[in-house]
Parts: C-alpha cells; structure tokens; sequence
C-alpha cells in the first residue's frame, strides 16, 4: 500500500465508508506522546468527509452508537446528546444549541480505494 505523502495515515478502505452509512471512527495522534483525539470519516453526495468527533456545544462525542452519525434521514449528521443537526459537506451546525459553528474538519484524501488523513496538514 503506497501512502500518498508521508504524512498519510490510513483509515480505512474506501467501500466501508456507504453514502450516509455508518461512519469511520478513528483518533488523531499529532505525536508519540500526546492524547489520542476521537474524529470521524463518513461518506456524503459521494465525498469522503472527517470532522474531530466533538459537538460544538459541549465537547461530546456525536455518534448515538459507535459509527452511527446520520440522523433517521440520512440527512445531516446528528449529536447524539442534545440533537444538534450539522451539514455533512461543511460540518456548519443547522439546528440546535450550536447553530451557527462548525465542526472540525480533518483532512482526508481518498486514493486507490483507501482514506487517508493528511496528518502533516493542520486541523
Ligand atoms: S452536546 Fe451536542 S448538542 Fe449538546
């Protein structure tokens, strides 16, 4: 598996990630020693998309059970905890006690079937 630059690392192949389905959780390590931080990668209108897997309002993880992002329409990810709605595409919070801010999005590229985060590009 070549990596596409050498700060790539891998998180997964692309055909887990469905549009709308179940999401890719993974954890951001920016070096040896520090603390792991919980993000995400889903598929949306055929893009592969990662955000920090914290919520905007209070910093929890969105998922209601692990990988489950979507709310029922598959629409808009959905925070498990007080309801907020953001935009898969831009991560903007349309709905709820957050409305207005945005998730973090993680750099991601997909390459010859594999996502992979951009580690040397900043969050
Ligand atoms: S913690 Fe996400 S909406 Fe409150």
């Amino acid at each position: 598996m070549d990596k596409p630059n050498t700060g790539a690392v891998y998180v997964c192949d692309s055909d887990e990630l469905k549009e709308a389905g179940v999401g890719v959780r993974f954890e951001l390590r920016t070096s040896p020693t520090s603390t792991p931080l919980p993000a995400f990668a889903v598929r949306s209108q055929g893009q592969v998309v990662a955000y920090l897997n914290q919520c905007r309002h209070v910093a929890m993880e969105l998922d209601w059970q692990a990988g489950y992002f979507f709310d029922h329409e598959r629409r808009y990810l959905m925070c498990a905890t007080h309801g907020a709605l953001y935009e898969p595409q831009t991560g903007l919070c349309v709905s709820g006690p957050c409305r207005g801010q945005s998730l973090i999005p993680v750099p991601v590229i997909e390459k010859e079937h594999k996502i992979w985060w951009l580690s040397d590009l900043p969050l």
